[in-house]
């Protein structure tokens, strides 16, 4: 009895740490974008790139989606334009490269 209950406890915390950590890598979240078109946030694509947890979270997004508002004018240093600011090796800041039709 002990025994099972411990390894359910097991089990649940890692289910627990697996959904975490699946959360945004695994998921696209997307916006409604105002007149430019849609945006759509590609965890993947992030991840692929070598983004880390922390270099978003919880410094600039919190984790939960939909509350954060991006809006104009688009600061570099801030939000997605943390990093999307168009410097040399650095992701871009043209407009259609968020924005979609
Ligand atoms: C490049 C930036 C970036 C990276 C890297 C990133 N996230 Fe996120 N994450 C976001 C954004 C943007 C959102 C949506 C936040 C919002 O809408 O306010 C989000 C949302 C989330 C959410 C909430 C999802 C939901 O449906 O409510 C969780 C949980 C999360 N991230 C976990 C993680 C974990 C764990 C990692 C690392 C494996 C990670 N994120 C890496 C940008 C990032
Ligand atoms: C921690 C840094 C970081 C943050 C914050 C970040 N990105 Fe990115 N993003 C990247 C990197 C790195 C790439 C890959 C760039 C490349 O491959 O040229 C990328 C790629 C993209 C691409 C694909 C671009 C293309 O030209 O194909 C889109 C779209 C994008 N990001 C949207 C967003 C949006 C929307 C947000 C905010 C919700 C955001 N990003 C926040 C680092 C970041
Ligand atoms: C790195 C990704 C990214 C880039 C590059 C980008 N945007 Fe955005 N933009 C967003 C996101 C995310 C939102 C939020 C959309 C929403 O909440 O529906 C947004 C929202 C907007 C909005 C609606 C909100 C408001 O304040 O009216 C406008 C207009 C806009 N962007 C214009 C632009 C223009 C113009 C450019 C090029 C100079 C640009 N964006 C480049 C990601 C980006």
């Amino acid at each position: 009895m002990k025994k099972a209950a411990t390894l359910i406890t097991i089990l649940a915390v890692l289910a627990f740490v697996g959904s975490a950590l699946a959360t945004t890598p695994d998921k696209t979240t997307e916006y409604a974008g105002g007149p430019m078109g849609k945006v759509v946030f590609d965890g993947k694509t992030h991840a692929d790139a070598g983004n880390k947890c922390m270099d978003c979270h919880p410094k600039l997004f919190p984790m939960k989606a939909g509350v954060t508002k991006v809006t104009m004018p688009h600061n570099d240093g801030e939000l997605c334009h943390a990093c999307h600011t168009g410097e040399e090796g650095k992701p871009s800041k043209t407009c259609t490269s968020c924005h979609k039709k």
